[in-house]
């Protein structure tokens, strides 16, 4: 009895690099070394008061009970006045779920939509999930390559080259996981150009990061014209609200699709938990100071770090305009060594970070691009700037 026993589908599912590193990064810390992680996407701020006092308030007024599959009117509500307001969608409450995260959100339309055979044109470098989740569903997963050279964004004449008869789904997140970069309104009006031109082609935009830009705003591709039938648009709360734990995710989209995600919900999980939902429902409702406090300290982080790994010789790194991730090409440092160990690829200059420097960054192979690696700076401006010290010194050995 042992592991090919698994599935088939289970045997082909590869282990998320993220949390390989973040184990690895703690046995070192038990071994008493001092480690800096920057390899978590997870807020390091903890879910503002007034959120968890909504919460403790509906657990006092009895929302401990099952909920309705697609998630509680109420939270419904709020979630179509919020993609109103700040996304100019107009989605009616048979338009929208409520999922166990927003990861939730992207099984249930995968395995709504695909069939063996149906390809599904994945932006990369992409959020590791995405490949394994469509994988898993049946689907094929085309990774659609946009390099550092044009900001990690795909054009639209790279997107017509790729599409094909077999093509079913987009899937792309803006600000992006792992690049921070995020697509204006023009550039997704010329992408929804190409999508557009093609019959039975839906878009799973993963806007999760919305509210961490630094820009002011974002775009949403649903909300270019004649898009909304073609498009499902995910959000949740754990990255602008610092709820990653309370697992509250949505989609908005084509009425018969989200129904299709609530039977499989309805199957797998059921609803999301009731006292939550009511709490995330205060959270859209309230201004949004703390989420955009959170979003200032960011940028000063971001700021911060890019003006350390601009020190840095042989690192090539963009201006990120959201998210909290920096994605920084490397290929200079294949080949160079420190007289007793040589980097020859992307896993082993993070395996140098970590055994050197003692910072856990991930390697960009775990996103689709060999020649990177990941550096989350959620994380104080202490450990930022320890880190990133660290990062030079060991770097600078490596000739
Ligand atoms: C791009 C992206 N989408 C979705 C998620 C998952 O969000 P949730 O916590 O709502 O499942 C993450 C989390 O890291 C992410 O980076």
């Amino acid at each position: 009895m042992s592991r090919h026993l698994l599935s088939r589908k289970l045997q082909n599912m590869s282990e998320s690099a993220t949390i390989k590193m973040a184990q690895k990064a703690r046995e070192l810390k038990a071994k008493g070394i001092d480690v800096i992680s920057l390899s978590l996407g997870e807020p390091d701020f903890d879910t503002p008061d007034f959120i968890k006092d909504a919460a403790i308030q509906a657990l006092k007024d009895g929302y401990t009970k099952y909920t309705p599959v697609p998630g509680l009117p109420v939270l419904k509500e709020a979630i179509a006045q919020k993609l109103k307001r700040d996304n100019g969608l107009d989605h009616e409450l048979n338009e929208i779920m409520v999922s166990n995260g927003a990861k939730q959100c992207i099984a249930n339309i995968c395995l709504s939509l695909l069939d063996e055979d149906d390809e599904v044109i994945i932006f990369t470098p992409y959020w590791v999930s995405y490949f394994e989740i469509v994988k898993f569903c049946g689907g094929k997963p085309v990774p659609l390559y946009a390099g550092i050279d044009q900001d990690f964004k795909v054009r639209p004449e790279q997107l017509e080259d790729v599409i094909n008869e077999h093509t079913k789904l987009i899937i792309f997140s803006s600000p992006s996981n792992p690049t921070g970069s995020l697509y204006s309104k023009e550039e997704l009006e010329a992408l929804s150009q190409v999508i557009l031109n093609h019959d039975n082609l839906f878009v799973l935009a993963d806007e999760i990061y919305e509210y961490i830009n630094f820009i002011g705003k974002t775009a949403s591709i649903g909300a270019v014209s004649g898009m909304k039938e073609r498009t499902l648009t995910v959000n949740g709360m754990s990255k602008g609200f610092a709820m990653t734990g309370w697992r509250l995710g949505y989609v908005a989209g084509p009425s018969w699709i989200i129904d299709s995600c609530a039977k499989v919900q309805g199957q797998f999980t059921s609803g999301a938990n009731a006292f939550g939902q009511v709490a995330a429902a205060h959270a859209l409702r309230a201004p949004l100071d703390e989420t955009f406090a959170m979003r200032d300290e960011f940028k000063k982080r971001r700021d911060l770090v890019k003006n350390a790994l601009d020190q840095i010789d042989g690192l090539n790194t963009n201006n990120p305009e959201g998210a909290f991730y920096f994605f920084p090409e490397i290929s200079s440092f294949f080949g160079r060594s420190n007289g007793k160990r040589v980097i020859h690829d992307a896993d082993e200059f993070v395996d140098v970070l970590l055994d050197e420097a003692n910072v856990a960054v991930v390697t960009g192979t775990a996103f689709g691009d060999p020649n990177s690696f990941r550096l989350s700076y959620a994380a104080s401006e202490e450990q930022l700037e320890s880190a990133t010290e660290r990062m030079q010194n060991v770097l600078g050995s490596y000739k």
